[in-house]
C-alpha cells in the first residue's frame, strides 16, 4: 500500500460507519459487519489508520487534523464494479436486440472510434466522473482493441488517484476490421501496456481476450502464454451469456466439451480471472471455475436488458464459485451499484432466491473486493485499508424520506436504499482520503482534491464540474 502514500489525504471523517468483513449468508448477519452509529475514521496518507466511536477517538486526535462531519449519513467502502466497458458509454440503451446482434449493430461500430485519442480521452473522463458520482471507486474495465483506449483509461484513473483495473481487448475475428488485432499484435500491445501501467501507483492491468467467439485459437494460445508469463494479473472475459453465443462457440471450437473448456484449454481459468455473465453454465463448468478460484460476475441490468437470462446465484454458492456483481455498462443500463443490486434482487426473486440488504451491501464492497482479488486493500473500512469511501444519504428524495418514517432497522434502511437508490443518494465520494465527488458541490470541506495527485488538470469536484471538463 505504500504506493499511494504520497498521493493520499490525511483527515478524519465522522459519520455512521458500516463495513463488512464476511459474507452475511456464511458468517451470519451479526458476525459479518461492524456498524458504528457515531463513528470516526482517521485517514493518514490515503490509508485508514483508526476506526472507532467518535467519542473515543476524538480526544486523541491532533486538533490540526481536519474533520469532515457527514452525520447523519452512512460511510461505507467505495463501491466496486467488477465488469464494465469504458467505450460503451454511448451505447447504453441501444434498442431491441439480443447479444450477438447488439454487438454487431451498435457496439462494434461504436468501439471502432476509439483509436482516436480525443474520443477515448473524453470517454475515460466521462466514465470516471460518472463512477464517482455513483460512489464507485474501483472498476474493472474492458477498453477497445486500440492500445490508445487503455492509455486514456489508465491516464485518467491515475490523474484522479483511483484504484482501477483495465485492459485493451484482444480480438482477431468475427468483428469489423477496424477492431481486429492479430495474435502477435494483441500479445505485443498488451505486454507493452502491462509494462507501462501495471503496478503504477493504484493501477492494475487485466489481460482481456474479449470472448471466445472473437479470438482464433492462435490468439487464445498467445493469450495463454501472456497469462502464464504474468501469473498474478487479472484476466477478464465473457462466458455463457446467451444461447446464440454458446451455440457459436460450440461451432467454432468443436473439440471443446463446453464453453468453459475453451478457456481452460488455454490456461485462462484461475484466481483473479473474471468471467462476465456465467448465466447458462453446467454443473461441470461451475465446478471447474470454482476449483481454479475463478470468479463469475453477475450483471443483472445487462442480463435483463439484453434478455440474456437469470443468473443462478445459489448454484454458484453451492459450487463454491466466487461471485461478483457488476453494471456491465453499456449492455447494462445503470452506472449505479445501488440500481444494479436492486435489479439483482429482482433477477434472484424470479429464481426464488433472496438478496437482503446486508448481503447486497456486502457484495458491492467486501464481496466484490474478494471477487477481484483486491480484498487485502479495498472493500473495508478498517485499519490498513485504502481510504476509498462512499457517503450515502439514505433519505435523499421526498419518497425516501416518507418511506423512512416506517423504517426501524439498519437491514430495512439498507434494503430500501438499494431498492430505491441511485446517485442522488451519494453525498460524497473519497479516493485515497481525498474527496473526489461532492453531490452538493461543497467546496469548503477538508479532504477535497485541492491538488490532483498526478499531473495537471481541473478539479474533479462536484458532479457538473467533473463531467463538463
Ligand atoms: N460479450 C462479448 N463482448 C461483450 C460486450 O461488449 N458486452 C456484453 N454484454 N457481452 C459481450
Ligand atoms: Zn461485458
Amino acid at each position: 500500500m505504500s504506493d499511494i502514500h504520497s498521493a493520499g489525504g490525511t483527515l478524519a471523517i465522522r459519520a455512521r460507519v458500516l463495513s463488512y468483513h464476511a459474507h452475511p449468508l456464511e458468517a451470519g448477519v451479526e458476525a459479518s459487519h461492524r456498524y458504528i452509529e457515531d463513528g470516526l475514521v482517521f485517514v493518514r496518507d490515503g490509508v485508514v489508520e483508526t476506526v472507532g466511536e467518535a467519542t473515543a477517538v476524538l480526544p486523541d486526535l491532533d486538533p490540526a487534523i481536519p474533520v469532515a462531519d457527514h452525520r447523519p449519513h452512512l460511510l461505507m467502502p467505495g463501491f466496486i464494479d467488477p465488469h464494465l466497458h469504458m467505450p460503451q458509454t454511448q451505447v447504453v440503451g441501444s434498442y431491441g436486440t439480443e447479444l450477438m446482434e447488439w454487438l454487431s449493430k451498435y457496439t462494434f461500430p461504436e468501439e471502432s472510434r476509439y483509436g482516436d485519442p480525443a474520443v477515448s480521452d473524453a470517454a475515460a473522463r466521462f466514465l470516471m466522473a460518472e463512477l464517482l458520482r455513483n460512489g464507485t471507486t474501483t472498476a474493472v474495465a474492458f477498453c477497445t482493441s486500440h492500445p490508445q483506449s487503455a492509455e486514456s483509461f489508465f491516464a485518467e484513473a491515475d490523474r484522479l488517484g483511483l484504484r482501477m483495473v483495465g485492459g485493451k481487448v484482444m480480438m482477431d475475428r468475427n468483428a469489423p476490421d477496424a477492431l481486429l488485432d492479430t495474435p502477435e499484435r494483441g500479445y505485443d500491445e498488451s505486454k507493452d501496456l502491462i509494462r507501462r501501467w501495471h503496478g503504477n501507483r493504484r493501477l492494475s492491468y487485466a489481460i482481456s481476450p474479449r470472448f471466445a467467439p472473437t479470438s482464433t485459437e492462435a490468439q487464445l494460445e498467445a493469450t495463454g502464454a501472456l497469462a502464464a508469463e504474468y501469473s498474478g494479473l487479472h484476466i477478464q472475459t465473457h462466458l455463457s451469456e446467451n444461447h446464440g453465443e454458446i451455440a457459436f462457440v460450440a461451432e467454432l471450437f468443436p473439440w471443446a466439451e463446453d464453453y468453459t473448456a475453451v478457456y481452460e484449454r488455454y490456461g485462462l481459468v484461475r484466481r483473479k480471472a473474471l468471467f462476465g455473465h456465467c448465466i447458462h453454465l453446467s454443473e461441470r463448468e461451475r465446478g471447474a471455475l470454482a476449483d481454479k478460484g475463478a470468479t463469475a460476475v453477475f450483471c443483472p441490468t445487462s442480463n435483463l436488458f439484453l434478455g440474456s437470462g437469470l443468473f443462478d446465484r445459489d448454484a454458484a454458492l453451492a459450487a463454491g464459485l466466487r461471485t461478483g456483481i457488476a453494471t456491465d455498462i453499456g449492455g447494462g443500463t445503470s452506472y449505479s451499484m445501488l440500481t444494479t443490486a436492486a435489479e439483482g434482487y429482482k433477477v434472484l426473486a424470479l429464481r426464488g432466491q433472496k438478496l437482503r440488504g446486508h448481503a447486497a451491501f456486502y457484495m458491492l464492497t467486501a464481496g466484490n473486493a474478494d471477487a477481484i482479488g483486491l480484498n487485502d486493500r479495498i472493500g473495508q473500512v478498517a485499519p490498513g485499508f485504502e481510504a476509498d469511501f462512499v457517503i450515502l444519504d439514505t433519505a435523499a428524495t421526498p419518497a425516501q424520506r416518507r418511506r423512512a418514517e416506517r423504517i426501524e432497522t439498519l437491514e430495512e434502511e439498507l434494503f430500501v436504499l438499494m431498492t430505491t437508490g441511485d446517485e442522488r443518494n451519494v453525498v460524497a465520494t473519497y479516493a485515497a482520503g481525498r474527496k473526489v465527488h461532492s453531490r452538493d458541490g461543497d467546496r469548503g470541506l477538508p479532504g477535497r482534491l485541492d491538488q490532483p495527485p498526478h499531473g495537471p488538470g481541473a478539479l474533479p469536484i462536484g458532479g457538473g464540474a467533473a463531467q463538463d471538463r
